[in-house]
């Protein structure tokens, strides 16, 4: 497949590329796990995707293209000639949709970036975690229309241009009719899209489950290890707690995300391991070596979205009356982390939370 219409482009270094004068279909503004999982596939089925990302990525998927994998064995390629690879949103372009895709901390920089460059009105869905980022970005960059999103599954790079979805579920998306023509596109790429009235409780079911990303990027193992040690499921399970009496309080009902209704959930996590292996089966459809993407980040040394998710527990618990001292424990203990960074037992971990 050829996006590029100019093979000589193509052979160009990346961010080299005079990426405005590519038409475009989609922007992914945040190349990384999902912007490359998620653009890669569209790409694989010829739509024109643009990856604005960082240097180092740019020049992966440059030299290798983007290889994606899942659980299931399924394996695509995309070759470097099909992408169009950007360091800066460029001049003119004009896409007909934007994926935004970085982590939280960066969404207010990339939103104002794509506010000063493209058309007013631009549609750009917001795929990522956390409740508030969709409202930073509508503030940062006001003439376009910004849509929340939520992607259920864990996408991790596997090395340099590999990118494995390591479980499954359909992309969530706020419903509107501009994303209509774009249905059958993701469904035929293999990245269906279901479109939701309710994302406010759709983005809230998902934070309860990322409550277990710190868990997880502290114990050092992979989730499904992690999940299988009653100790973590303990900690997460008093994480998920507090957020339910948070959401309880403010009268917000969290859609159901897992198998299991989001409230009987901390009680699963509670169960003897082998009750909970039964009970949670689904779940557990997990790759062995599968980790949330905080882990990465720690490891990496580069700032983790733990205020949008911790953090957004103990903002709900203290706007309506409430505290939330086992989340805020888990941010200082994620913050302190780079201090003295060696993972943590769960009977460490338990003792941190100041859990009995
Ligand atoms: N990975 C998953 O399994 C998963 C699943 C569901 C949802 N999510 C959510 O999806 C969002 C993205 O996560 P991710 O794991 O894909 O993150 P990621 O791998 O870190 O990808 C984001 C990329 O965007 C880059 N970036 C940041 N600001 C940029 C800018 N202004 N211009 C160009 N590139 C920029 C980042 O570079 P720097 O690192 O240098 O900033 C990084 O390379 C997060 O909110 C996450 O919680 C992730």
């Amino acid at each position: 497949m050829e996006l590029l219409p100019d093979p000589e482009l193509a052979d160009l270094p990346a961010p080299a590329r005079d990426a405005a004068a590519v038409p475009i279909d989609v922007l992914v503004m945040g190349a990384g796990a999902v912007g490359c999982f998620v653009g890669g596939s569209l790409a694989g089925q010829g739509v024109r995707v643009m990856f604005v990302g960082r240097p180092r990525m740019l020049e992966a998927l440059a030299l290798n293209g983007i290889r994606l994998s899942d659980l299931d064995g399924n394996q695509r390629r995309v070759s470097p000639a099909a992408l169009a690879l950007a360091d800066h949103v460029p001049p003119g372009v004009a896409p007909t949709l934007v994926l935004l895709t970085v982590k939280s901390g960066a969404t207010v920089d990339a939103a104002a970036e794509l506010g000063s460059v493209l058309p007013p009105g631009t549609h750009v869905v917001s795929l990522q975690n956390g409740i508030c980022n969709v409202d930073l970005a509508a503030k940062a960059a006001p003439s376009l229309r910004v849509l929340r999103g939520m992607v259920p599954f864990n996408v991790a790079e596997l090395a340099p241009g590999l990118f494995h979805r390591g479980t499954s579920g359909r992309i969530v998306v706020q419903r509107s009719r501009a994303l209509r023509p774009w249905l059958g596109v993701f469904a035929r790429a293999g990245v269906p899209l279901d479109l939701r009235s309710d994302m406010n409780g759709v983005q809230w079911g998902k934070l309860l489950l990322n409550l277990n990303n710190p868990v997880n990027a502290l114990s050092g193992l992979p989730l499904r290890a992690e999940l299988m040690d009653a100790g973590y499921r303990r900690c997460l399970a008093a994480l998920m707690d507090e957020a339910l009496a948070a959401l309880d309080a403010a009268f917000i009902a969290p859609s159901r995300l897992s198998p299991l209704p989001a409230r009987l959930v901390p009680a699963v996590l509670r169960l003897p391991t082998p009750l909970f292996k039964l009970v949670a089966a689904r779940m557990l459809r997990i790759d062995a070596e599968a980790r949330s993407s905080m882990a990465d980040d720690l490891a990496a040394g580069r700032r983790t979205e733990i205020d949008a998710l911790c953090g957004e527990v103990v903002r709900l618990a203290e706007a309506n009356d409430l505290k939330a001292p086992v989340n805020a424990r888990m941010i200082e203990l994620v913050e302190r982390w780079p201090e003295s960074p060696h993972p943590l037992s769960a009977r460490q971990l338990k003792a941190a939370l100041q859990l009995g």
